[in-house]
């Protein structure tokens, strides 16, 4: 029985695919409504929010846990990357009014005490650390668009997919951050105690991203 941690919202029904392919069983998971712990089949299914997903397998409930770059990132765990699934893929990006964009194209100093609105501050702290720039960071949980509308911020750093939230209200993408996907994670005692389950997950997977090339 393995069980295994998944990030709740818009990367759910990806994970739920990429399970599906791997031959473990999402029926009852795909029903699951608003239960957070799924028993479907061999396996045992956690519904976390994304941000607190690595939490689960860091502390041992979970042997294994879907997880986008992004958080782990954000989250600095110290959980083994077993694969890039290459589902759930999405962009980091700084984003803000077009009126903004050429200060991101000249010396550092234009960019220079920013308020950056994000939910992943020490992502945002070092990507304008590596630019050379001191900003300052306002940590949002959601919706982080409306802090430059509102002129909580200058700009904001998140995640864009299909370019939909920045457009409807008005923002462009100033910078690139980092690509992101779905990884799978462990943390060092499960992937040790629980190869013999995991190991053939990697290989279907390997097979997948083979086919799919
Ligand atoms: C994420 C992100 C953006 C949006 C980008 O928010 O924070 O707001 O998706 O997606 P798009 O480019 O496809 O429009 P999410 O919907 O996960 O909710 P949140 O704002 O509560 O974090």
């Amino acid at each position: 029985m393995l069980s295994i941690a998944l990030p709740t919202g818009r990367v759910l029904s990806e994970a739920q695919d990429l399970l599906a392919s791997l031959g473990l069983p999402t029926a009852k998971l795909r029903k699951a409504g608003r239960s957070l712990v799924v028993q479907d089949g061999n396996c045992h299914y956690l519904l976390a929010k994304p941000m607190d997903v690595p939490l689960y397998a860091h502390y041992g409930i979970a042997d294994l846990a879907l997880v986008g770059s992004d958080v782990l990132a954000e989250s600095a765990s110290s959980l083994i990357e077993l694969a890039d699934t290459g589902r759930g893929r999405c962009r980091l990006v700084v984003a803000g009014p077009q009126a903004l964009d050429s200060r991101f194209w000249g010396h550092e100093s234009a960019i220079m005490g920013l308020r950056v609105a994000t939910k992943y501050p020490r992502i945002a702290d070092s990507h304008f650390a590596s630019r050379g720039a001191q900003v300052r960071i306002i940590s949002l949980n959601g919706s982080i668009e409306l802090a430059p509308l509102l002129d909580l911020s200058d700009c904001i750093l998140d995640i864009v997919q299909t370019g939909t939230t920045l457009e409807a209200n008005g923002l462009v993408v100033l910078d690139e951050v980092a690509p992101v996907s779905l990884r799978l994670v462990a943390s060092r005692r499960s992937a040790q105690l629980r190869w013999q389950e995991i190991a053939p997950l990697l290989e279907k997977l390997d097979a997948i991203r083979e086919e799919t090339l």
